[in-house]
């Protein structure tokens, strides 16, 4: 049995603020069982939801150096739909409302969530073989495990891996605070190691020294290679491209089920969906006072609301976009001038727009299940789920060619009968309210061609199974196991 910890600062259910903890929170369930023994290590936050902190069970405590300090690390546990979870307790660091908050802040969170996931192992009983960091959070790790960790017996053969969800985010802090936080030697605070640019990087420390590297989906991983992409870490991952790869992420495909989604008003299939999909537009409508209106293009957005997500597109298009014959339902939280934005449009086009601005499970399924298209124009994307969400639910989605979002959706080729979405090249405000209009066209006066896109859009295939094959590839091949032959083609 190979034994595999994932190390993650948020894990759905547990807290999420983004795609990362879909990811680790989902993915674990989907290894083979007889094979791996996949287990995952996250912060028990203040702000977690009471229901879950009532259910986990105390494990045991002890005290942990971190450089000077002397700090508690209390470990609880809970099993839930067959994965076993460990939170690293502390309420000094996990207290606040969220769980990020300022940087300065934070970098010393994860310094102390990192060595405390380390030091829990032992303890707990646990020897995996794999460490499995996720982004800037968990970058100390693979440091960590070349440093002090390696002279204990326990830890000497254990290999790291990083997936990096963001580059965009790489913790970064002056080396002089970092190495009174870690206690790491000078010698880590080096340009071809943690330094980068004059400061101390985490996200350096995983990439430079985890045995491999991974983002999360292909185009990305060359993306990175780029100056444009690269967030001044393009260098490094030139550098590091013999040990990088692009795994695309999937969903949940049990929790995002337009069949059987309690969240949803009418439950559909891939052969329902002409029927029944409308009943979800029209309480859609009733709840969030538009216009009832079957047959009127509704267009959705559920995201965080930053740069990344080209929302200074859409602020510059909006007053035009507002004119179409059109819905648009947004769900997000993020940058309060694009928060602003939406609100000032709702009040503008009442009936016609709805801002919701904060943040909701229930409603985002909704959405996802209600809306005709979906509109996620990114800057950069280094996979996306919500795209893979929207197709999951006959939802097509609208994308800026960018890293996960060119690698899922199939841009709209109506001269083949090809397609499951729609997608333009350049990052310009005219091409995509062109690609939302040419949709549009679609929708209103090729009805039968738009209901053949969602036949394709819902018939692809975003669940885990493909990607956690991949994975389990590179742990096997990471712990120096041969390959498992592939099964001789039909
Ligand atoms: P990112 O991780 O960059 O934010 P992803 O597309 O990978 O983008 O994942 C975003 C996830 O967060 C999706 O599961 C999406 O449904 C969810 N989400 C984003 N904003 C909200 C919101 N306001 N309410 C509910 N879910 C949201
Ligand atoms: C990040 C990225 C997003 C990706 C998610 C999960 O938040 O912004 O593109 O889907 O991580 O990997």
């Amino acid at each position: 049995m190979k034994k595999v910890l994932f190390v993650s600062s948020e894990v759905v259910p547990f807290v999420k603020t983004g795609g990362l903890a879909d990811v680790a929170g989902s993915l674990p369930k989907y290894f083979d069982k007889k094979e791996f023994d996949v287990r995952v290590i996250l912060p028990k936050y203040l702000c977690m939801s009471e229901k879950w902190k009532n259910q986990l069970n105390y494990v045991t405590h002890f005290y942990m150096d971190l450089s000077w300090r002397s700090q508690y690390v209390g470990i609880l546990e809970m099993k839930y739909e067959g994965i076993q979870f460990y939170f690293i307790d502390n309420e000094y660091y996990f207290a606040g409302p969220r769980p990020y908050g300022n940087i300065y802040q934070d970098i010393e969170k994860f310094a102390f969530f990192s060595k405390a996931a380390l030091s829990a192992l032992p303890v707990i009983g646990f020897q995996p073989d794999i460490v499995h960091c996720h982004d800037w959070q968990t970058g100390l790790i693979p440091v960590l495990l070349k440093d002090k960790f390696h002279e204990g017996e326990f830890f000497r053969n254990m290999k790291s891996i990083i997936t990096i969800h963001n580059l965009k985010f790489q913790g970064v802090w002056d080396v002089k605070t970092v190495r009174d936080i870690t206690g790491l030697p000078a010698y880590y605070f080096a340009p071809d190691k943690l330094e980068a640019y004059g400061d101390a990087n985490y996200l350096k420390g995983g990439i430079v020294y985890a045995d491999a590297v991974t983002t999360v989906s292909k185009t990305y991983a060359e993306e990175i290679k780029t100056p444009f992409y690269g967030e001044r870490l393009d260098g490094l991952m030139r550098a590091r491209s013999n040990c990088l790869s692009g795994i695309v992420n999937g969903i949940d495909y049990n929790e995002y089920n337009p069949e059987t989604d309690p969240l949803i008003e009418k439950n559909y299939s891939a052969k329902t969906f002409r029927k029944e999909k409308i009943k979800n537009k029209r309480a859609l409508q009733r709840e969030l006072g538009l216009e009832q209106n079957d047959s009127v293009f509704m267009v959705g957005i559920v995201s965080r609301l930053t740069d990344q997500k080209g929302f200074d597109l859409i602020a510059y298009m909006m007053d035009e976009m507002c004119q179409q014959n059109l819905q648009l339902v947004v769900l997000g939280t993020g940058e309060e001038k694009y928060e602003n934005m939406f609100r000032h449009f709702a009040w503008k086009y009442q009936g016609k727009v709805s801002a919701n601005i904060f943040y909701s499970e229930a409603l985002s399924h909704k959405v996802y299940a209600s809306c005709d298209a979906f509109l996620m124009p990114s800057l950069f994307e280094p996979c996306g789920l919500s795209q893979l969400m929207s197709l999951r639910y006959g939802t097509l989605p609208i994308v800026r060619e960018t890293g996960g979002l060119k690698d899922t959706v199939i841009p709209y080729n109506e001269y083949e009968s090809t397609g499951t979405g729609f997608s333009f090249a350049n990052y310009n405000a005219h091409e995509m309210f062109f690609t939302l209009k040419y949709a549009m066209g679609i929708y209103y006066d090729k009805k039968r061609e738009w209901n053949k896109l969602i036949d394709r859009a819902m018939a692809m295939d975003f669940s885990w199974g493909s990607s956690a094959r991949k994975y389990e590839e590179l742990y096997r091949r990471l712990l120096g196991e041969e390959p498992k032959a592939e099964a001789p083609a039909q």
